[in-house]
């Protein structure tokens, strides 16, 4: 199936009163997000959407209506086509990957991961980030850009598609998830969140056919029900409460049954419980029947045909399928009508049957590389890229999480001798897009700034940080000597570097692409060996990781190692991005959005990886530890992490107010929230749902001397004793990025939801909110909590 891999896939009211100033979070941020989001579902503008495609399906016959609902990969250049229908107007539609970049197509930016952006922690950075690579999708011609991804949440910490995804905390990731989706959809394009639901490993998670033709299913997710709704299904609630135009099911199945023929999850979470009103896409080739898909409620599949050797024969689940299950009444005309009405809404809504850019002509260097197609001659592709590489050098800065820094070696004070180590710092040797790599570790020598598969990107510019930090020293007339071998180092071959640098900054990198596991928590290349020779030579060595997320660090306690930054993937312009931190033009404000353990250990939920299978049932994973991942499971377990969930420094300090104040709104009387019809299910779910029961403020400060911004995160710990067994110690379920000047203060605010404040009640099928003492803590991450309080809602 390696082949496959190249596919698929606040503060609304600021108050300025001078030194003191107010930030509202949660409740008011959504009413900002919502003005500035077009079409919100509910809306006037999705009614009159849904009209125009209602008429328009009115005037289709049942081929083109059948032509509408499969993909057809030969008719356009992109990843995935729907055909034009011409006597209507009609151009097609055009979807491409990916979550961070417009993949495959030529001169555009490779922008930071998600896990990037979920690091920043900032909302705005969140949204701007959507609305630049959603103009970059757009100018391409393209109307479904394949992002956000949801789905992997993170369960494994090796995951190999976590850094596409935000972060293993659902209310974070919803976070990202919202403000990415209104960003891409207010630049045009419709978004498709990925990858529904509980695609949690990339090993087996399609089918695979033994040699002796023996069908081996995928994996089965079997999530229960409360841990579904609390965990994973979380994120998509508020991806389609913001709007989103498609969902995507995943490869894998869930309870044995796969995602995109299981009626439980698309017709009864997806569109009955949460109202989902788009469409739902499959993944590339993860439909596997027509009539029980359809009828389960996947409306469009992708890329159309069977299997990769029928991209030619044109045989599908779906196309003629449709127009035989049609007429002989095995699917419904109004079931067909609805698909089709699904598809057409957000082209419409999106104002996308208006002045469309044309398909770039650089699209078809997907033929080129996915069917192997020869390339023509010339691509004058159009350049989409804007100025867009100062958001991303900002934005990589600020998803920059700064671990360890004592005998204050950060910011830099103009050191005269610089030394560079490790094969991340250098321009890589293997040209600039990362091919699918089977050995898992990617390319030696180069930085890494992007993982693999179709959420990587092609790059027209990438600044390495070896090229950066020469262009620093060049300004002081510093000397910057390097060693990019990690073998020679590994070796303690260090004979080159002489006189001893002032600084010694390590580069680390671990790679990470679709269709694969990783294999390691250390970083790649020999990481350790090199960390601890640089170290024992160079008594100021600081240690930076370029990584697709969560890294074990065994060198993280040596004294020598003076500072450690976790960079991740910070898209094209990395060297610049470090060097605004290292240097001090930034101060470093990222947060952990997961949790690094002390010992690789302290995780322990495998990915269920089996050899030479002969059941075509064998694949399960059985989510046993239910809530308890990531920090949850730390919590739990009382297990010390190395650097916790929420973690990061700064070159300034901060403090909390003892004055935590929390009010109690008088609308949560009730423990279960108002059913129809006074408050009805809308996108979301039952919009009693998103009512704010209670406000908490608290008063933030700089106390240090360098301008800078801090996260402060609230936690609610419902009670154990009213609660389902399996109730984790403390959830996020708020958090407010705050700059301040030194000396500044300012008043935050986060309005906590009845969904916030509720466990899922599997028997009564409904939120509910547990009787008995609810604490909320207020602190700079999931362990350094300064304020504490307990309130009884019921
Ligand atoms: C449907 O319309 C198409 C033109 O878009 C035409 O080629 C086709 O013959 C029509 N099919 C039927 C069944 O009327
Ligand atoms: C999967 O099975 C579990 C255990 O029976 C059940 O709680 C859950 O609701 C099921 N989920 C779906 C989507 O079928
Ligand atoms: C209909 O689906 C079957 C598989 O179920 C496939 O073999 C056949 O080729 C499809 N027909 C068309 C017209 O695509
Ligand atoms: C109707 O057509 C569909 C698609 O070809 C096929 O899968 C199904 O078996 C047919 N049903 C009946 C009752 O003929
Ligand atoms: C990029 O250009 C746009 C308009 O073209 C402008 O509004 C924006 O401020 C510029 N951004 C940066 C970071 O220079
Ligand atoms: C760093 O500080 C520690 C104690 O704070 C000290 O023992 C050590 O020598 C310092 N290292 C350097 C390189 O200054
Ligand atoms: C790690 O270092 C050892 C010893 O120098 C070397 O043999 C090995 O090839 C290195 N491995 C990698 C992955 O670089
Ligand atoms: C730290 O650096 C000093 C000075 O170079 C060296 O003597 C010592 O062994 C180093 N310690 C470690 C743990 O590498
Ligand atoms: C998963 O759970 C099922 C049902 O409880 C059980 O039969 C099966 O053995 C479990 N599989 C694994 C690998 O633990």
């Amino acid at each position: 199936m390696g082949s496959f891999s190249v596919f698929d896939s606040l503060i609304a009211t600021i108050i300025f009163l001078n030194l003191f100033q107010t930030v509202f979070a949660q409740g008011n941020k959504y009413a900002t997000d919502d003005l500035l989001s077009i079409g919100k579902p509910g809306s006037r503008d999705w009614l009159a959407a849904t009209q125009k495609a209602s008429a328009f399906v009115a005037q289709l016959n049942l081929t083109e209506k059948a032509s509408l609902v499969t993909g057809a990969s030969l008719i356009g250049a992109c990843v995935g086509n729907i055909a034009p229908i011409e006597r209507l107007g009609f151009p097609g539609l055009c979807i491409s990957d990916g979550p961070t970049a417009v993949n495959r197509f030529d001169l555009v930016s490779v922008f930071p991961s998600g896990m990037t952006a979920s690091s920043s922690w900032d909302r705005d950075l969140m949204y701007q980030r959507g609305l630049l690579l959603g103009a970059e999708f757009k100018a391409k011609g393209t109307h479904v850009g394949l992002g956000p991804v949801a789905g992997p949440l993170g369960r494994h910490p090796l995951g190999g598609r976590n850094w596409e995804g935000f972060s293993s905390d659902p209310y974070l990731t919803g976070i990202a998830m919202k403000s990415t989706i209104h960003g891409m959809q207010d630049a045009g394009v419709q978004s498709c969140s990925k990858h529904f639901i509980g695609n949690e490993q990339e090993t087996q998670r399609s089918n695979t056919v033994n040699p002796d033709g023996t069908i081996i299913e995928a994996i089965s997710s079997n999530i229960d029900d409360r841990t579904l709704h609390e965990l994973y299904l979380w994120p998509f609630a508020d991806a389609v409460k913001a709007g989103t135009s498609s969902v995507m099911c995943s490869y894998n199945r869930v309870n044995e049954t796969y995602s995109c023929e299981n009626s439980e999850l698309l017709t009864g979470l997806l569109k009955s419980e949460l109202g989902f009103e788009g469409y739902v896409m499959s993944d590339y080739f993860a439909t596997h029947s027509g009539v029980k898909s359809i009828n389960a409620g996947l409306d469009m599949n992708m890329p159309g045909s069977l299997d990769l050797s029928d991209i030619e024969t044109g045989k599908s689940y779906f196309g003629g399928n449709v127009t035989q299950a049609v007429t002989n009444g095995s699917v419904s005309m109004e079931r067909l009508d609805d698909m089709v009405r699904r598809i057409m809404t957000p082209y419409f809504l999106l104002g996308q049957d208006k002045d469309y850019p044309t398909v770039d002509p650089s699209a078809y260097f997907v033929l080129a590389t996915t069917y192997g197609m020869s390339l023509p001659n010339e691509l004058p592709a159009r350049d989409v890229r804007g100025n867009h590489s100062a958001f991303i050098r900002t934005l990589g800065a600020a998803g920059i999480v700064l671990l360890k820094n004592i005998n204050s070696t950060l910011p830099l004070k103009a050191p005269m001798n610089i030394g560079v180590f490790g094969n991340d710092a250098p321009d890589p040797t293997d040209g600039l897009t990362w091919p699918d790599s089977e050995t898992r570790t990617g390319f030696e020598f180069g930085t890494l700034d992007v993982g693999g598969g179709s959420g990587s990107g092609r790059h027209t510019t990438l600044v390495s940080p070896l090229e950066a930090i020469k262009a620093r020293a060049m300004l002081s007339g510093a000397r910057v000597q390097y060693l990019t071998s990690n073998e020679i180092i590994a070796a303690n071959d260090l004979t080159s570097i002489y006189p001893s640098p002032d600084v010694c900054l390590v580069f680390l990198k671990t790679f990470s692409q679709e269709g694969y596991d990783r294999l390691s928590f250390e970083a790649d290349w020999n990481s350790t060996l090199v960390v601890n020779n640089i170290a024992a030579s160079c008594p100021n060595t600081v240690v930076i990781t370029h990584s697709a997320g969560v890294n074990t660090m065994p060198w993280a306690t040596n004294p020598n190692v003076t500072a450690i930054l976790a960079g991740h993937y910070p898209g094209e312009e990395s060297g610049n991005s470090i060097a605004d931190i290292l240097w001090g033009d930034i101060n470093p404000s990222g947060r952990l959005p997961y949790t690094i353990p002390a010992d690789e250990a302290d995780y322990d939920i495998p990915v269920v990886d089996l050899t030479a299978v002969t059941d075509p049932n064998a694949w399960q994973s059985n989510f046993t530890e239910g809530l308890m991942i990531d920090y949850r499971h730390f919590d739990t377990q009382n297990i010390t992490p190395l650097y916790e969930f929420g973690y990061g420094l700064s070159y300034t300090t901060f403090h909390l107010s003892s004055s935590l104040e929390i009010t109690h709104h008088s609308s949560s009387n009730n423990p279960l929230p108002f059913p129809d019809p006074s408050c009805p299910i809308a996108p979301g779910g039952n919009t009693d749902l998103f009512t704010t029961i209670l406000s908490a403020s608290i008063t933030v400060s700089n106390t240090g001397g360098m301008a800078g911004a801090t996260v402060v995160q609230i936690y609610v710990s419902l009670p154990q004793n009213s609660t389902p067994p399996g109730t984790p110690v403390k959830v996020l379920r708020g958090f407010e990025k705050v700059m301040l000047q030194p000396r500044e203060a300012r008043d935050v605010i986060f309005e906590l939801t009845r969904r916030d404040l509720s466990f899922w009640d599997v028997k009564e099928q409904k939120w509910r909110i547990p009787g008995g003492n609810i604490g909320i803590s207020v602190g700079f991450s999931s362990r350094d909590l300064k304020q504490e309080k307990e309130i009884k809602l019921l």
